[in-house]
């Protein structure tokens, strides 16, 4: 799926921003810019989908104009737009269409009265008219992550599900292993899973999924139970690979994900359609990624040969990605 970025700037400086290569106080994508990357993107009519990023979606000058746009363009069948939340209230009406998914990421701002009102007022509005279409999210990014509010609006919205990021690294000085990383956030994740499974919850990861074998076998046991009760549960995602997302940047800039941005740029002119640039992904980071292995265990795993597991997010590998791509190009 492809996101266009649709603003640089954002309302908060979350501390585990991967997209912090890109965000500052300028650059707000012009009308004509948005209209001609959505033909971009729907030109080969390969997916009907796309997302909204930012920076903050919500604070492009004219958000308003581009969801009437959206709205307007029958070629458009979802669209979904990441959000923080806190500016919602005021585009409620125009989200009610039903192409309109929320995909709200809810950062811990009660130290700051005016955002967090702001973003309880949002919420309640959006809950009360578009409950359906609203999914909140969580970035799980450090090991002693303070998930207490995130439980608080599970209960008050009466959420069924939540998406959960494990972080990926926003530098390149990453402190754990990934495996190891994972295998220390492991603890916390399962006290933070079975509070939200108490409260009617279930969550589940859509990147950065988290291994295998960083489970025992009673672990994955429970996760099974919890797939049998409800189809959000995190074990509907146990394939770990990630389809190629594109994010699309306000000048027609590409990269393959915030993530891999440092290595990935290209260009959306370069190519004559999404497929194209899909394609040249799979080719140039994808495949490789595939062939790269995030620790030396993996090497004799079953699941790594069969291509049924990436070791989480391709950034853990992105320097044995560039490696191999080098060695064959040069
Ligand atoms: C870059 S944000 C832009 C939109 C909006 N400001 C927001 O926060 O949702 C888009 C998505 O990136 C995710 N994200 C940000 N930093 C991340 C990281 N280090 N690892 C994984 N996901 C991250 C957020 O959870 C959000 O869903
Ligand atoms: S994650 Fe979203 S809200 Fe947080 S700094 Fe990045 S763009 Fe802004
Ligand atoms: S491929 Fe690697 S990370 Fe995935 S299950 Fe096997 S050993 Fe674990």
């Amino acid at each position: 799926m492809a996101n266009i970025m649709v603003t640089k700037r954002c309302n908060l400086r979350c501390p585990y921003c991967f997209a912090n290569e890109f965000v500052n106080d300028s650059g707000d994508i012009t009308i004509n810019e948005f209209r001609s990357i959505l033909d971009f993107i729907l030109l080969d009519g390969s997916d009907p989908k796309l997302g909204l990023i930012g920076g903050e979606p919500t604070i492009h000058c004219e958000f308003d104009k581009l969801l009437n746009i959206i709205a307007e363009d029958e070629r458009i069948k979802n669209c979904i737009i990441y959000t923080n939340g806190i500016k919602l209230k005021k585009f409620i009406n125009l989200l009610e269409n039903e192409k309109f998914r929320l995909l709200i990421n809810c950062n811990d701002i009660r130290n700051s009265h005016s955002l967090f009102d702001e973003f309880s007022d949002s919420l309640d509005v959006a809950f009360h008219s578009i409950s359906k279409r609203i999914t909140l999210g969580a970035n799980f990014y450090k090991p002693d992550y303070d998930y207490g509010y995130i439980l608080e609006l599970v209960k008050k919205y009466s959420c069924d599900k939540l998406r959960v990021s494990i972080s990926l690294p926003n530098s390149k000085d990453y402190e754990y292993e990934p495996l190891n990383y994972f295998k220390i956030v492991k603890p916390h994740i399962f006290t933070f899973f079975r509070e939200l499974k108490a409260l009617g919850c279930i969550p589940f990861f859509d990147c950065n999924i988290m291994p295998s074998c960083v489970f025992t076998a009673e672990e994955m046991l429970e996760f099974e139970e919890w797939g049998r009760e409800n189809p959000f549960s995190v074990i509907k995602n146990r394939h770990t690979g990630c389809v190629p997302v594109i994010d699309i940047l306000p000048d027609g800039t590409a990269v393959r994900c915030f993530g891999l941005s440092e290595y990935s740029k290209t260009n959306i002119r370069n190519f004559a359609c999404i497929q194209d640039l899909k394609f040249y992904y799979l080719r140039t980071v994808d495949a490789y990624a595939l062939n790269s292995a995030t620790d030396k265990k993996c090497i004799s795993c079953y699941k790594f040969k069969t291509a049924k597991c990436t070791g989480g997010c391709l950034v853990y590998k992105i320097g044995k990605i560039i490696d191999k791509y080098e060695k064959e190009c040069f």
